[in-house]
């Protein structure tokens, strides 16, 4: 439980400076069960509350925890050079928060991106002791061999790495078609990885990680939602 004044409540949620969440609170845009709280100093129990907001209803969150349905052309840098961030497919208020991906996606690859504003969620998440699967499905330029298989099986030495790389497993889905699954995220390690095996990547998606499943999330791509205590443990390894 923790109270929290009314601005910085507003404030946390991310709905600018707290001068300017003091600004909405006096010109009576906040109502709560249809009472309008305009005393920016009034304290709430932050538990379970939700405000309305410019015609929306908001429930308070202390962080969030967003799983995003990434097309490609978008980047996932901070900085994004070439293509749109993945951060402006978000509500406003979500980039004010210091919402951030958890890891990154290549622009080209489509798929599933988490994303959150708690940073501990975000190091467990990206920690290479966790060994979080994600799954991938790849498509081949070449037609897939059982070569191809075994060598990502076996493991495949990337120039900068100072062991080989194995997928957890590698199951062929079509001629052109791999179902990959890593327990790394090292940059670009797909692609290499099958570089380095002999074929090249095509196109790139990511459908799961840990036992969450984009298909289960119903999103378009583009499309975001946030997730539940119960989606979120499906993110635990076993
Ligand atoms: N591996 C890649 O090569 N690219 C990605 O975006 C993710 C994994």
């Amino acid at each position: 439980m923790s109270k929290l004044s009314l601005d910085r409540i507003l404030q946390s949620q991310g709905y600018g400076t707290r001068k300017f969440c003091r600004t909405l609170i006096e010109d009576g845009e906040v109502t709560i069960n249809g009472v309008v709280h305009d005393n920016y100093k009034e304290t709430l129990e932050t538990d379970g509350l939700v405000f309305r907001l410019f015609e929306e209803d908001v429930q308070y969150r202390e962080h969030v925890y967003i799983a995003l349905n990434k097309p490609a052309n978008y980047e996932c840098s901070r900085k994004p050079s070439h293509h749109p961030g993945v951060l402006t497919l978000l509500a406003e208020e979500l980039t004010w928060r210091d919402v951030q991906p958890v890891g990154r996606l290549d622009h080209d690859t489509t798929g599933m991106l988490l994303m959150s504003d708690d940073g501990a969620f975000i190091h467990a998440q990206s920690s290479p002791k966790r060994h979080v699967p994600k799954i991938y499905q790849a498509t081949t330029a070449e037609p897939v061999t059982d070569e191809l298989i075994e060598k990502m099986l076996a493991g495949v030495q990337l120039h900068d790495e100072p062991a080989p790389l194995a997928a957890v497993t590698c199951l062929k889905r079509g001629e052109h078609q791999l179902e990959i699954v890593l327990e790394q995220g090292k940059y670009h390690q797909v692609k290499r990885m099958l570089a380095a095996a002999g074929n090249h990547c095509a196109a790139l998606h990511r459908s799961a990680i840990g036992k969450l499943e984009l298909a289960a999330l119903d999103l378009n791509e583009g499309e975001w939602c946030y997730l539940t205590p119960e989606q979120l443990a499906l993110l635990s390894p076993e």
